[in-house]
């Protein structure tokens, strides 16, 4: 049966893939309480429809950054999307770019930036970690931005490897047909990083032991002008820092609650931050994004736009590009209709009115 909705896409998801590639997909850390909390939120936060409103075109589109999407959803960074369809990154860009919209490419990729971009020659934003060797982490910047790179989102949340015990318990390990091909000819010791050592393992490894400060952030800003974000911020204080910092976004984001469990929900943490920044840099957000109304909840509480993770990886792993077009195409019609449900004509002017707690 076709699937109707984002959540009848994860069994189909599973019954195409490795027992190994759904657990890692789908896992979160410990308990797992962030990955429940952050979709369960939604349904506490209420709507407010408007009716007999005028509404005779719904306008769907906003600016990011400086960058036009039709729809104001983007594609998050997800590792090893290989283990979900042989054409990984490509077929998200790809699907991304076809329906208007921005796909994180990211460090974890099977294929590098250049070869993903030159087989799909959209935009697309890059995301990355900061090492403990300057001339590792410039040299990322410096080929993610010769291969166009809108964005550079800087991963904040990721410093230390998390305790995810699905993964533990199988004692994970990437397949062999699953590589890193970033992480390759960068100053890393490239041999640890090919799957029969484990590659995953690895690829933590090489953030270990370094622990991320504001001066290594100041660092990265002063070397480019290339728009960054910082992804992973989860109160007002840091994002206030951020601001301070020259720092051009913030993904309020708890990683799909694959790092350290029992934060708050994303979409609960979303008010104070939005109300800290105060539209002096662009806010996001991701986590437990399943429905159109989701996205309108979090742009009324604050986002200029949200992000999917796991979503696309079950439209990718069904149906490779088409697959993530499937999903990014159901978001934007239940959008649409929700829209026209609650007297919306445009989201870029959606306010805090549209909902209430
Ligand atoms: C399989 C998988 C791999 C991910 N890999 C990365 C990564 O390499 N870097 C990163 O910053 N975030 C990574 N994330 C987190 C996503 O960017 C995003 O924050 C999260 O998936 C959003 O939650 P959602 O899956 O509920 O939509 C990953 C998420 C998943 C599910």
């Amino acid at each position: 049966m076709k699937p109707v909705n984002i959540a009848e896409l994860e069994p189909l998801a599973r019954e195409r893939i490795s027992e190994d590639a759904w657990e890692y997909f789908v896992g979160g850390a410990e308990d797992e309480y962030s990955v429940a909390e952050n979709l369960e939120a939604y349904r506490r936060i209420k709507l407010r429809p408007r009716v007999v409103a005028d509404v005779p075109e719904r306008d769907l589109s906003v600016t990011v950054l400086g960058q036009k999407l039709s729809l104001p959803l983007l594609l998050a960074p997800t590792s090893h999307q290989r283990m979900a369809h042989p054409d990984a990154e490509i077929a998200t860009l790809r699907a991304a770019g076809a329906a208007g919209t921005i796909a994180t490419l990211g460090t974890g990729n099977h294929f590098s930036v250049e070869e993903v971009r030159a087989a799909a020659p959209y935009p697309f934003w890059f995301q990355m970690y900061c090492y403990e060797n300057r001339a590792v982490t410039e040299r990322i910047i410096r080929r993610a931005e010769a291969a166009g790179a809108g964005a550079l989102v800087l991963t904040v949340d990721a410093t230390f490897p998390p305790r995810r015990e699905r993964h533990i318990r199988r004692s994970f390990r990437l397949p062999p047909e699953v590589e890193l091909r970033n992480l390759i000819g960068i100053g890393l010791q490239d041999h640890l990083l090919q799957p029969e050592h484990g590659g995953m393992q690895a690829f933590i490894a090489t953030l270990r032991p370094f622990l991320l400060t504001w001066d290594e952030i100041d660092w990265m800003r002063s070397v480019t002008s290339t728009p960054i974000l910082l992804k992973g911020v989860m109160t007002a204080e840091d994002a206030l820092l951020a601001v301070e910092h020259g720092i051009d976004g913030v993904i309020v984001s708890n990683h799909g609650g694959r790092q350290i469990d029992g934060t708050l929900a994303t979409i609960d943490a979303l008010p104070e931050i939005a109300e800290a920044v105060a539209g002096r840099i662009a806010v996001l957000l991701d986590g437990g994004i399943r429905r159109g109304t989701d996205v309108l909840k979090a742009l009324a509480l604050g986002a200029n736009a949200v992000l999917i993770g796991r979503p696309y990886v079950w439209g990718l792993s069904i149906d490779g590009e088409a697959g993530v077009r499937m999903v990014i195409e159901m978001f934007r019609d239940e959008i649409y209709s929700a829209m026209t449900q609650l007297g919306v004509a445009d989201v870029k002017r959606i306010s805090r009115s549209l909902v209430q707690r």
